[in-house]
């Protein structure tokens, strides 16, 4: 069976009519609840837990046996397929994550080839197929990837560090080094995807998290370029049924038209914008998701509820196109009784508008 009982989610990102709106969050598995703690030591590191796809599978689980969550999504990381091409990825407490090998050189950049992703992330696939067994129909899975750019600005600069200054100047000096990385992770993401799809994926999404950084000429050209080749690459059905795409661009605020006009089906945002203006943008061409400010998960239960009414009345009463998020993860400190507030009060007051 491959349409899930709960499919609300699958339906809003097809402008299909819901019951109410749906929700999940960014990093709705981690390190905010205790259980994650507790597999992540029995694992070893947070490295470990995501090459098991067991351990993988059972942190997915978490936050929906505790949340109304309308969907799962894969237990991972984005930086798997660069350490997959080889460049040796490690977390560090104090510095997140860290590349062995980033590349600097010509040569390392002439040498990166595509992974096979049934062999290198073999894992990842396991796992996709290890969670939907678990969930046995009750909801969609998400499979995910970082966009060509984002991956190529951890690959670059090695890390986190330094606004991604590294990749920022090579791409003035040497742009046919940047397209050509950018060419093998665009290749390397639609393989990845696609083989996710297979394993069973229900819908995928795209994190531009740094693309927000560039200049909008730079923008287009280093990121939407290459955003756009994925989406053109993606299997569009499998067993009949729509696999829909979201693409995440924080910062992308700017360039929303742009965005929406890259074929994906839904478009993240983060919560610099009114998601009531950006419907107004292009709510006719694309789904939207989010995009509640995450640190209001941080305050109280009153301005849980009201943030959250605040974003769906800006999204106007409609049963259509709105997946409930926030503008990015889930903050490491929130109270886990909160996420229960807002996934609650999503569900409440969109239904309650909706006569349901
Ligand atoms: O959303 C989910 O619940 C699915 C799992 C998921 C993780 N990372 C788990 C994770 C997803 C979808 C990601 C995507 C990801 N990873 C992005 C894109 C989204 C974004 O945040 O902008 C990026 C840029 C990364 C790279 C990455 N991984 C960073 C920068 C860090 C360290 C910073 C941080 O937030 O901890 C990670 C580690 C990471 N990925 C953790 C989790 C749960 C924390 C690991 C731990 O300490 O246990």
């Amino acid at each position: 069976m491959n349409r899930p009982r709960n499919d609300n989610f699958l339906r809003a990102l097809l402008r299909q009519p819901t019951d109410y709106t749906p929700v999940w969050l960014m990093r709705q598995a981690g390190r905010y609840l205790p259980e994650y703690g507790e597999t992540r030591k029995r694992a070893g590191s947070f490295l470990q837990l995501c090459k098991s796809p067991a351990f993988s599978c059972e942190v997915t689980l978490q936050p929906l046996a505790r949340y109304r969550l309308d969907a799962a999504i894969l237990f991972s990381d984005i930086l798997t397929v660069p350490d997959a091409m080889g460049l040796g990825l490690y977390f560090s407490e104090s510095e997140g994550p860290r590349f062995e090998r980033p590349l600097r050189e010509e040569w390392a950049i002439r040498d990166l080839a595509v992974p096979d992703p049934g062999e290198h992330l073999r894992y990842v696939m396991d796992a996709v197929a290890e969670i939907r067994r678990a969930l046995a129909g009750a909801v969609p899975l998400i499979g995910f990837a970082g966009s060509p750019f984002t991956l190529a600005c951890y690959m670059v600069e090695g890390g986190a560090g330094n606004e991604f200054a590294r990749i920022r100047t090579m791409l003035h000096e040497r742009p046919d080094l940047v397209h050509r990385i950018l060419s093998i992770n665009a290749e390397a993401v639609i393989r990845y995807l696609n083989a996710q799809i297979e394993s069973g994926a229900q819908a995928v999404m795209l994190f531009d998290s740094w693309g927000g950084c560039l200049s909008a000429a730079a923008y287009r050209e280093f990121s939407l370029a290459y955003t756009q080749r994925v989406v053109a690459g993606l299997l569009r059905e499998k067993d009949g049924q729509r696999v829909p795409s979201i693409v995440f661009a924080r910062g992308g605020g700017p360039w929303l038209e742009a965005i929406a006009a890259c074929g994906c089906d839904a478009l993240g945002l983060d919560w610099t914008i009114d998601i009531g203006a950006a419907r107004r943008r292009v709510g006719e061409q694309v789904a939207l998701q989010g995009n509640l400010d995450p640190c209001a998960l941080l305050a109280s239960p009153e301005a849980i509820v009201r943030e959250a009414r605040a974003v769906l009345d800006s999204f106007g009463p409609s049963d259509t196109g709105h997946v409930f998020n926030l503008g990015h993860g889930v903050p490491r400190f929130t109270p886990p009784e909160h996420v229960a507030v807002l996934v609650d009060e999503v569900h409440d007051y969109s239904g309650r508008r909706r006569g349901k």
